[in-house]
């Protein structure tokens, strides 16, 4: 087998298009979750996506107010717009436009998160990742970067790529430290007619989400569009060329391959563990 054949082969395809479904969570903010529905209940270790953009008060005034979080990673990035995060440990602060927040809410954490906007455009994203069973009851702890912390790479092409966590092809590295499950996880923008490559590790289960722009991907060209997110095979590279201008994120993360019971803002690996998330959260023990 040449090369050539080789690299071909190894090269990843679009499985899947989904545009989501449109949902109601918090006090009734409007997003659309895009992994964690009836339809596609989990791409391990990605536990959930949700995809937040409007512009009208009231679909995204009311905010997630104090709720409990016990068994994993929330990360939340945002796109336009400021969110206020606080927490029953005294942790605060606001996460602005291209700004991270990578919790790690292990054993429990009770926050809330709350728009700091009473108008404008709202734009993010909330990716929930699963923690390891031996890591579910872990010191909660977060890792927050504002837009001019984040690591960016600059191409030739007058492109970009933000570094959440992972290594781009050329080395650059993510801000976030990973300690458990270490995903890959960049914004990629590029001009039109560009082309993209990103090395994975074969295994990964890995999606592209289409923040604007359209592009094709891999050796069959299948394309994504704004909006959309696009489920990978597996393989050791992705390749995309650019249609128009466009803005994506990669991310990608080995599966754990551990057994799943969630409820709500839950998740864990038995259902007596289930249980006692929520005996410890009547009892006051986050
Ligand atoms: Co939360």
């Amino acid at each position: 087998m040449n090369n050539d054949h080789q690299n071909n082969y190894d090269d990843r395809e679009l499985a899947l298009v989904t545009s989501g479904q449109p949902c109601s969570d918090g006090a009734g903010v409007q997003l659309t979750r895009f992994i964690g529905h009836k339809k596609l209940t989990m791409l391990d270790p990605f536990l959930l996506l949700d995809v937040f953009q409007s512009d009208k008060q009231h679909e995204y005034i009311a905010g997630f107010p104090s709720h409990p979080h016990r068994g994993f990673e929330t990360v939340t990035y945002m796109l336009a717009g400021h969110m206020r995060h606080k927490d029953n440990i005294g942790n605060e602060g606001v996460i602005s436009a291209n700004g991270i927040q990578w919790m790690t809410a292990g054993r429990g954490i009770v926050h809330a998160e709350m728009p700091e906007q009473e108008s404008g455009l709202l734009k993010g994203l909330q990716l929930w990742v699963n923690l390891p069973k031996e890591h579910k009851m872990t010191t909660p702890h977060y890792q927050e970067f504002s837009a001019e912390k984040i690591t960016v790479e600059k191409r030739e092409d007058g492109g970009e790529i933000k570094v959440i966590s992972g290594k781009t092809n050329k080395g650059t590295t993510g801000v976030i430290v990973n300690n458990y499950v270490k995903p890959t996880f960049m914004q990629v923008t590029l001009p039109a007619n560009a082309n993209f490559s990103q090395k994975l590790s074969a295994a990964d289960n890995a999606f592209i989400f289409m923040i604007f722009g359209s592009i094709c991907i891999g050796n069959t060209k299948k394309k994504l569009s704004e909006n959309q997110l696009g489920i990978l095979t597996d393989g050791t590279a992705v390749n995309v060329c650019s249609n128009t201008a466009t803005s994506f994120l990669l991310i990608s993360a080995a599966p754990l391959n551990e057994p799943v019971v969630r409820a709500g803002p839950f998740v864990m690996n038995t259902k007596t563990e289930l249980m006692q998330a929520f005996s410890d959260l009547q009892n006051n023990c986050f």
